[in-house]
């Protein structure tokens, strides 16, 4: 693209400020400033324009979930399942770690934060930890896909290769990137982070198979008998990965997929809770629960949308292949944006200054035709760190992670 090219898309897009610096650029930050503007889909900004004031969702029905004294009951039967797949390697884990973990306030991938207090224990040794538990009962490497994204993907690749991936064979890990897309200010001016570089963001963890299908991942996946994929946050550092007695319950009950679900600790918790959306299932996210359904009651009397998803799904991939193709909604989100200010000055800002663009995993679940709610206990398995401290933080797992035994 030259700079004729690249000078009309922006003005069509309304961006012209992209180029504010060009003159004094090298040959080289021109390059790449025009490569730049020919791969960027600013089309994404006029779903600002285009945005209700609430969205609008369907008929909100209650989906039960089995809940853990009807997994105890079956859990013989559905560990042995799970079990068995997993030794015949048609189950894979997909830690999505491209995000930026801004609120925890590191420029490093959130995976690589030390959250021991006497020894080193990083977040994805923790998750690699309990990966490898599984790895250990079934004697079969599970395959280990690992999503970053531009931002993060050198110092993720270096950084589990220097501690030899926390002792997983390094031949079943793999990494893919996921895609970018640009952030904004407030009135849709994409924000500038170098002169030569338009500021980008990941574009959340809704595109992961796609991207995963992009890099050659996901063909290859199913080239080698992969079925299940176990979809996975990186910031939960007690979840079960590839959990057997999960995997085997899904496929008992002949699901498109699964979702780990804990009960809710209040009724306003900042959490999605699981449900139908006219007869399908689905995710209402914890700002667009109403009250009427915060305090809607079962057919039991107990709390209708009390089970709230983990981030930890497993989906077939067989029905994952059907939907790739499919847009998914984007979600418009308030983040701190790096920027370059008028004066062309570096700002870091303490205070979200714009928006982002993601579209997110749990939107996959609508398109599904079944999805089981498999309940696991909190304490157990839900220690999320969002945070340094405070709510689901450093400090709340690191106390979660002491009363499950695990040496920090
Ligand atoms: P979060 O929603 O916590 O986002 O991600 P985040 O970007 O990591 O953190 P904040 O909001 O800036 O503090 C939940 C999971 O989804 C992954 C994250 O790495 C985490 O495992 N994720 C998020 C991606 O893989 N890509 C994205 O674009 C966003």
């Amino acid at each position: 693209m030259d700079e004729k090219q690249a000078l009309e898309k922006l003005t069509a897009a309304g961006q012209e400020h992209v180029m504010k610096y060009f003159e004094e650029l090298t040959k080289e930050q021109k390059e790449m400033l025009l490569s730049q503007i020919e791969t960027t889909d600013f089309t994404v900004l006029s779903s600002l324009k285009d945005r209700k004031e609430e969205s609008v969702r369907g008929r909100i029905t209650p989906l039960a979930a089995m809940q853990l004294a009807q997994i105890k009951e079956r859990e013989a039967e559905f560990h042995a399942k799970g079990l068995e797949a997993i030794k015949n390697g048609k189950v894979g884990a997909v830690l999505l770690a491209g995000g930026m973990g801004t609120r925890l306030g590191s420029d490093d991938p959130k995976g690589m934060y030390n959250i021991g207090l006497t020894k080193e224990v990083y977040i994805f040794q923790r998750l690699i930890e309990n990966l490898m538990d599984v790895v250990e009962e079934a004697d079969a490497w599970i395959p280990l896909y690992v999503m970053t994204s531009d931002k993060n993907h050198e110092a993720t690749v270096k950084f589990l290769t220097e501690h030899d991936f926390f002792g997983y064979r390094k031949e079943y890990v793999t990494f893919f990137m996921q895609e970018m897309a640009p952030a904004c200010d407030y009135h849709g001016k994409v924000y500038m982070e170098e002169k030569w570089k338009i500021s980008t963001s990941p574009n959340g963890n809704g595109g992961w198979y796609s991207s995963m299908h992009k890099w050659g991942v996901a063909q290859k996946a199913l080239e080698d008998g992969v079925e299940w994929l176990n979809v996975f946050a990186v910031d939960n550092v007690l979840q079960r990965i590839a959990d057997p007695s999960f995997v085997g319950a899904v496929i008992a009950n002949q699901c498109a997929a699964g979702a780990k679900v804990v009960r809710k600790c209040a009724p306003d918790e900042k959490i999605g809770v699981i449900c139908l959306e006219d007869g399908r299932p689905s995710i209402v996210e914890y700002y667009e629960l109403t009250e009427e359904l915060m305090n809607a009651k079962d057919a039991n009397g107990d709390p209708a949308y009390y089970f709230g998803v983990i981030l930890n799904y497993l989906f077939r991939v067989e029905d994952l292949e059907k939907i790739r193709e499919k847009n998914l909604p984007l979600h418009i989100v308030e983040k701190k944006i790096p920027y370059l200010d008028a004066e062309g000055r570096k700002v870091k800002p303490q205070e979200p200054n714009g928006y982002k663009f993601e579209q997110l995993v749990l939107d996959m679940i609508y398109e599904l035709d079944s999805c089981l709610p498999y309940e696991v206990v909190r304490n157990k398995e839900f220690a999320p760190i969002k945070n340094a401290t405070g709510i689901d933080s450093v400090e709340s797992a690191r106390q979660l992670c002491i009363e499950n035994g695990i040496e920090l």
